[in-house]
């Protein structure tokens, strides 16, 4: 099969790549900004056909939550367009979509573990400009599945987990919030996932959540990175109020896996996954 990824220098997109060598029969098309704009459905549905396109991974988004609030026009443009565009280049093809998500389209009052059925109700911009892209995905009614995701990090880009990293060698103390509960998604972890969704095939239209196993909060998140890490860093555990920020966090964010776990998909401790990726960025 011929596989497009989208956004393909960022996190997700660099961790497909990563694992793409145990996928020797498939052909991964990596394609990102300026070359290959989602917004843009013509160049989509040309490139679609060109290449003879199987499956897109959509990886591309615009993720800066906070920036989001006052670029709310530009998150809609690449988060609700982007999707939809890239739904209807698939269909006109006949070829799936798998586009990722986030556990910001609820609002964070939950207090079990979130179902991919529970309702929807996003608290910021950035959210509910990816819950509208998954009901724009929905109603073109190509053959798509939506990934909610959670807490990326990786050896790429920029993460918490690099930012923790670099700041844990600068400074003597640092102040986290502990009470924003959820769990970390190593990207690698994601994209074996998507890949076995890939691989067993899909009809219609269906979501499901992935993240890693366990539940945190960031404080806990940075006293494991430090642990694991060999830094002697304090860190202090504070309140929300006490790191106000431009838009608003769920304070609950844990992701029911049962639904993906039952396609076969395999859910990773997250400390595991935290030792392995800060193994290799330290390497
Ligand atoms: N990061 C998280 O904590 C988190 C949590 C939950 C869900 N997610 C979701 O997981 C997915 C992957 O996130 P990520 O962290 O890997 O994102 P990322 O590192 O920010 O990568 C996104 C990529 O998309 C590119 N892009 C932006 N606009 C585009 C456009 N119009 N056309 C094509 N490419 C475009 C970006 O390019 P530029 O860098 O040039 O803009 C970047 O290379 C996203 O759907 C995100 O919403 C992320």
């Amino acid at each position: 099969m011929n596989i497009l990824v989208t956004g393909a220098n960022g996190q997700l997109g660099n961790s497909v790549r990563k694992i793409a060598s145990n996928y020797t029969q498939h052909h991964f098309l990596y394609t990102d900004m300026p070359e290959v704009d989602i917004t843009d459905l013509q160049l989509l549905e040309d490139l679609v056909k060109k290449e003879n396109i199987g499956a897109i991974i959509n990886c591309a988004a615009f993720t800066a939550v906070d920036k989001a609030e006052s670029c709310e026009e530009l998150a809609a443009k690449i988060n609700v367009d982007g999707p939809k565009n890239l739904a209807l280049a698939a269909k006109s093809v006949g070829a799936k979509l798998v586009h990722i998500s986030t556990d910001y389209v609820f609002d964070g009052k939950s207090c079990l573990p979130l179902k991919e059925t529970d309702p929807t109700q996003p608290i910021g911009v950035y959210g509910k400009t990816k819950r509208q892209g998954e009901i724009e995905v929905e109603k073109t009614g190509c053959d798509a599945i939506v990934i909610r995701t959670a807490w990326l990090y990786s050896e790429y880009g920029n993460n918490f987990v690099k930012t923790m990293l670099r700041l844990g060698k600068e400074r003597e103390s640092l102040n986290v919030v502990y009470d924003q509960v959820g769990t970390p998604t190593y990207a690698t972890d994601l994209a074996y996932a998507i890949m076995v969704l890939l691989e067993k095939g899909f009809k219609g239209f269906n979501t499901y959540h992935f993240s890693n196993e366990g539940v945190i909060s960031w404080f806990d998140f940075t006293k494991a990175i430090f642990e694991i890490a060999g830094l002697k860093t304090k860190v202090n555990a504070i309140e929300s109020f006490e790191y106000p920020t431009a838009a608003e966090r769920p304070a609950y964010s844990v992701l029911n896996k049962r639904k993906i776990k039952a396609e076969g998909v395999n859910v990773p401790y997250w400390k595991d996954s935290l030792v392995q990726c800060i193994k290799l960025l330290e390497n």
